[in-house]
């Protein structure tokens, strides 16, 4: 189980600079081909800006989303009151899905990385779903963020930073295609398509960068740290890292997208 401190967010911080995270998951439902009337899980809904996406594509549909973060529920609750009663928030982990054979499809955006146990994580997803039921997600991949972690990295192992990151291990699990596709094999998924592509993000200015690395991707590692002073001499030291790239403040994002079905019931 996914400990406390680990569960929150700063949903406001997190609703207004989504953006890159929205146009990816954008994508992710234009792929989908509804009928308008499936029950769908939205697997790790954060504010749900997609969430809202994806119950205008349900018009007699309806959609649970799920999310660990009570305060990303909140802000969800508010942003998709108007489609209430079509859908459903739920405070809940994906290792602990409390659902079966409920929904003709899930779709994930930007969650599954921080879920450390893929495996598990599927085999739940697998159990949620009807037969012939589908998976179309999209979340950090093959090599996510990996210029950016390993200076993070750098910084914590210094003699300054390291006593507060003795214990620390990584937050994120980033598949490639094949591991990924394996676990959806072990599962019992069929149909697998899985795939990693680069999503290179470029912030606006160091400002922009700071708030965003801190909020969103560090957000763990962050808070290994005690004082506000040296949390924001850590992020300085990184944006201005970043200000020497090429192009500036640019974030090496790679997403692995996912898609496979359930089986249909055998005779
Ligand atoms: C980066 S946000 C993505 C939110 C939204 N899907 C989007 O694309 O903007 C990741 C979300 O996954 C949720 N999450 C992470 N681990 C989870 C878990 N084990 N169970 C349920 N939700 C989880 C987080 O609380 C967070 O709201």
């Amino acid at each position: 189980m996914t400990s406390p401190q680990f569960r929150e967010w700063d949903s406001s911080l997190y609703h207004r600079l989504s953006t890159p995270q929205v146009s990816w998951g954008k994508k992710v439902l234009s792929r989908l081909q509804l009928r308008g009337d499936e029950i769908v899980l939205d697997a790790g809904c954060g504010t749900g800006r997609l969430t809202g996406d994806l119950l205008e594509s349900l018009p007699h549909g309806r959609v649970v989303a799920i999310d660990l973060s009570r305060n990303m529920l909140r802000s969800a609750r508010e942003h998709l009151a108007r489609f209430e009663p079509r859908v459903n928030l739920v405070a809940c982990d994906l290792l602990h899905l409390p659902f079966e054979r409920a929904f003709d499809g899930v779709v994930s955006t930007a969650a599954f990385h921080w879920v450390l146990d893929h495996d598990h994580l599927f085999a739940n997803l697998y159990r949620c779903l009807v037969p012939r039921g589908w998976l179309e997600a999209q979340c950090g991949g093959g090599p996510n963020v990996q210029r950016l972690s390993q200076r993070a990295d750098a910084l914590a192992a210094t003699p300054r930073f390291a006593p507060y990151f003795r214990t620390f291990r990584g937050p994120w699990l980033f598949q490639d295609a094949q591991g990924a596709a394996e676990s959806l094999r072990r599962a019992g998924f069929v149909d697998i398509e899985t795939a990693v592509e680069p999503a290179l993000t470029v912030l606006d200015n160091a400002e922009h960068y700071t708030e965003f690395v801190r909020s969103i991707i560090l957000r763990l590692h962050l808070e290994n740290i005690p004082s506000e002073t040296e949390r924001a001499q850590f992020m300085a030291m990184l944006t201005e890292q970043a200000a020497s790239d090429d192009p500036p403040f640019s974030i090496d994002y790679w997403r692995l997208n996912l898609r496979a079905r359930k089986p249909a019931e055998l005779a």
